[in-house]
């Protein structure tokens, strides 16, 4: 039997990815520190579904590596699936001192930790940040990615050096997924998508950047979930994979299908495009969608249909 441990499971892409693989029968816990980068009531929230659903959640840190060992090898774990991070691009700018600690720190430790279980797959959460200032798109797994446009970008490229050289010196089995801009149902309220949704049904101003030209590979949880999955299942000494969507949209489309979807108009306010913001992000997956059959199937329209049902009923429910 398959036994999971996930980092960051109170976060967004952790808490669907625990429960979808509850369903199909494996043997799932994990750990969150529940910080404030954004409301930690909905990180509590989600841990309590999760923890009603027969799957444990730990408050823990991953820089305990002692913590880390012990319930590796309590637990049997196959695979450690690693999503604990700070993330956001623009937060990094002020808050570096975060991502050095959570990012690179606590990145190490788990590599650390898995030392000692080397036959444990270890699959983490890396970005299409990596891809910085690049020009050329969509973006492929073999283009250089040596200019990070952020800090945020240049930590998670930082993860697939080390854990490059943990997979040469000790032969751990690392594959990192270079997520795009992930979104839908219990999502991170710090992502435009969701502010966005809010302040339309606020009335109150959304701030749009770069002339809302700025283009987002925008891709669904559960497409993220089924890749990730098969990730899982691969389970490659060293892999690097795109998970996106293949199909950029504007920030400026992006409002008008919440618009649609909310019945609302927006009152937008403009602002420059702010240090770190790339100006399109678009995932080649040919690689995904050969090695572990990824085919992303929900279109954004389709996807916020099923956010904003979830936002309406959270409202209702008075969150
Ligand atoms: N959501 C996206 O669009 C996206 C895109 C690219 C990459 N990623 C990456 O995917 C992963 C998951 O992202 P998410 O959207 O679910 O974010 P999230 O912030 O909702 O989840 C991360 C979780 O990790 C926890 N955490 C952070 N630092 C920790 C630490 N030191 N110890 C223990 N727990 C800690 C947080 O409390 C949070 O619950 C992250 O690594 C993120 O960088 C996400």
């Amino acid at each position: 039997m398959r036994s999971i441990f996930i980092t960051g499971i109170a976060g967004f892409i952790g808490f669907h990815l625990a429960r979808a693989l509850k369903t199909r029968g494996d043997r799932v816990c994990g750990c969150d520190n529940f910080n404030d980068y954004y409301d930690p009531a909905l990180k509590r929230e989600r841990a309590h579904l999760l923890s009603s659903e027969g799957i444990p959640v730990y408050e823990e840190e991953i820089t305990d590596k002692e913590f880390l060992v012990h319930t590796l090898d309590q637990t049997k774990a196959t695979h450690l699936v690693h999503l604990a991070a700070q993330a956001g691009v623009r937060y990094s700018l002020s808050h570096p001192e975060s991502y050095v600690h959570s990012n690179l720190s606590g990145f190490v430790q788990v590599l650390e930790a898995l030392r000692l279980f080397p036959h444990i797959k270890f699959i983490y959460a890396s970005s299409s940040s990596v891809y910085g200032l690049n020009t050329k798109v969509p973006f492929t797994e073999t283009d250089p990615v040596d200019h990070p446009a952020s800090f945020y970008g240049a930590t998670k490229r930082s993860n697939e050096l080390i854990a490059h050289s943990y997979h040469h010196t000790y032969g751990l089995h690392c594959t990192a997924l270079r997520y795009f801009t992930v979104y839908g149902p219990w999502g991170r309220p710090d992502m435009a998508y969701f502010s966005f949704t809010k302040a339309i049904l606020d009335g109150t101003p959304l701030t749009v950047f770069g002339e809302g030209k700025l283009k987002r590979d925008f891709t669904y949880i559960d497409d993220i979930v089924q890749g990730t999955i098969a990730a899982m299942d691969l389970g490659a000494p060293l892999e690097i994979f795109n998970l996106g969507n293949h199909f950029p949209v504007s920030v400026m489309e992006l409002i008008a299908c919440l618009e649609m979807h909310l019945k609302k108009k927006a009152q937008i306010h403009f602002a420059p495009k702010p240090q770190g913001d790339v100006a399109i992000t678009y995932a080649e997956i040919s690689k995904a969608k050969r090695v572990l059959g990824f085919t992303p199937h929900t279109s954004l329209q389709e996807g916020l249909k099923y956010f904003v049902a979830w936002y309406m009923k959270a409202l209702v429910n008075n969150r």
